[in-house]
Order: C-alpha cells, then structure tokens, then sequence
C-alpha cells in the first residue's frame, strides 16, 4: 500500500472513532514513524509504505482510535520550544501553560542577570519549571510534586534539556507544606489541578486518560489555588510574585483570594482564545 492510502485508512478510522481532527492525528502518526515532518510526511504519499513501517503505524492508529491522548502515543509533546517526553503518569502540556511560563518571563527578564530563586507547585513532566531554568539562565527552580513517579519523568525531561543542576525536583504535597525557609522566592508559579470534581467526568475521553491528581481541584475546583495563595507569601519576598493558570470562570473568585491574602497588583490575563487564564499578583514589600 501507498503512504497515501494508509493515510486515507486512518483518517477514517479516526473519523469512525471520533477523533477530534483526524486528518492532523494521522499525519503526526506517519511523520513519527517517518521519522520526518509533517508536511514531508504527506508529500510522501505515492511511495509505498515497506510492511513493517505499515503496521507500526497502524498500531499507533488504533492506540489513537482508543482516544489515548496524541501525545502519550507519540510519547512526547512541543513545549515552549522544547520537546517534552510524556507519559499516562502526568498531565500532557498544554499550550495555555506556554502562555503561563511567557507570563514569568516577562516578569523576571529586567532581572535576568541577578541569581533568581523559583518555586513552582505541581511540577508533573517539568515542562515549566525545564522551560523557565531553559530561558533564565542565572534562575534556580524548586519544583515540587506529590506524584512520584511524575517527579522522575520530570527529573528526566531537565536532563534532556540540560536544565538539570538548576532544578531541585522535590516530593511534597501542597496541601502539607512544612515550614519552609521565610520568602526566598522570587515568583512562585503554579499550573495547579483546577477543575472542580463534578465536570472532570464530561470532559473529553482523552483528558480522563490524564491522572485524575493532574486535573482535581475538589468541588468548586479551587481547593489547590487556595492552599498555594495562603502558603506563597511564605515563600515570596517582599516584591516577589505569585503567578498561576487558572480555569477560565475563576477570575473572580481567584482575584477575591489574593487580595484577602493580602497580595498587591492582583489582575488575570486573557489565554490566546480570549478565556480567563493567567492569574497573577505581587507580594507587598
Ligand atoms: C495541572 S497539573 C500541571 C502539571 C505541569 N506543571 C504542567 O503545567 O503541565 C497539576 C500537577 O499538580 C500535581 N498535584 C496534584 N495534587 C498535588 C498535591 N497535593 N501536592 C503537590 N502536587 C500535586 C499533579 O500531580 C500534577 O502534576
């Protein structure tokens, strides 16, 4: 069979199965077994597909079929430029989550040269805290994670991205923090489960694929922002910032909590589809 007609047969396998966007899904699956790009991959379409190649794509075509997320068949995922390894232990990146990092970026570029000190809470592949140590070089990260076996996917992503002796990978549970040295950070930052329990079953088969942990934020889906903005002014310097994604109906109720925990600045920006989506505010000095 040609590269055309195994495309042909996995688009409408997809099709059958309900894949969102299964013309884009069955040429990322053909550029990974290509081992190419995807526009490579469709310009491929008249050469015939050698019979392995041809089976080791049609696996990957059923795997997808069964709504596993494209990134845990794929088995990693573009981040801020980086490539991300994945796996069904933590939560797949998002692109939203690039717009967090951009976020802390532009907070701490004017202080690039100075030696930073970053706490991110809920750390899961390491994708934002490998993406902040990758663009503030002087940055040291403590990443903390409850989920074991995702701090060693993280402590493997920062490895790949030579990012590893900046960020200490940590096992905590936020809801526990101990006593922790008094307001050594610069910005905490945290991508924290913020779906409330309820809405997590209606959500698209791929996202209930993802750890329930990654996604949880207990009834109204608050629970983990408010233990992060009642514990990060103990982390935080005078001056320093809490930035956080949030769900995109919690800006207010996300505002009302900084500023009752006395934050300053406090303000949410807008994710590129026009949604609620960055919450951001500044310790008081
Ligand atoms: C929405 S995911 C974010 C993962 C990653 N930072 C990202 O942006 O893609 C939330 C992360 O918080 C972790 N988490 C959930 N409950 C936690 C807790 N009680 N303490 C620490 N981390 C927790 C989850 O395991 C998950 O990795």
């Amino acid at each position: 069979m040609i590269v055309a007609d195994w495309l042909k047969k996995a688009v409408d396998h997809l099709n059958a199965r309900k894949v969102p966007e299964a013309e884009a899904n069955a040429e990322f699956l053909l550029a990974h077994v290509l081992k190419t790009g995807r526009v490579e991959a469709r310009a491929q379409g008249a050469r015939a597909l050698p019979e392995k190649q041809g089976m080791n794509y049609w696996n990957l075509v059923m795997e997808r079929g069964r709504r596993i997320p494209l990134a845990y068949v794929l088995g990693s995922q573009p981040f801020c430029g980086l490539d991300i390894e994945v796996t069904p232990q933590a939560l797949v990146p998002r692109p939203e989550t690039e717009e967090l990092v951009e976020d802390c970026v532009r907070r701490l570029m004017p202080r690039a040269a100075e030696d930073l000190h970053l706490l991110e809470i809920g750390t899961g592949t390491g994708c934002v805290a490998i993406a902040l140590a990758s663009r503030l070089p002087n940055a040291v990260v403590y990443a903390t994670e409850i989920s074991q076996t995702a701090l060693k996917l993280a402590e493997k992503n920062a490895m790949r991205h030579h990012v590893a002796r900046r960020i200490r990978f940590i096992q905590e549970d936020l809801f526990k923090a101990g006593a922790a040295p008094k307001r050594w950070a610069d910005l905490v930052v945290s991508n924290p489960p913020y779906i409330p329990t309820a809405e997590i079953r209606k959500l698209e088969p791929e996202v209930l694929r993802e750890p329930f942990l990654a996604l949880d934020g207990g009834k109204d889906g608050l629970d983990a922002v408010r233990a992060i903005v009642a514990s990060a002014p103990r982390f935080l310097k005078p001056g320093g910032f809490l930035v956080m994604e949030i769900g995109s109906d919690q800006a207010a109720a996300v505002l009302k909590l900084l500023l009752q925990s006395g934050f300053a600045e406090a303000s949410v920006k807008k994710d590129l589809q026009g949604l609620d989506r960055i919450a951001a505010a500044k310790m008081v000095e």
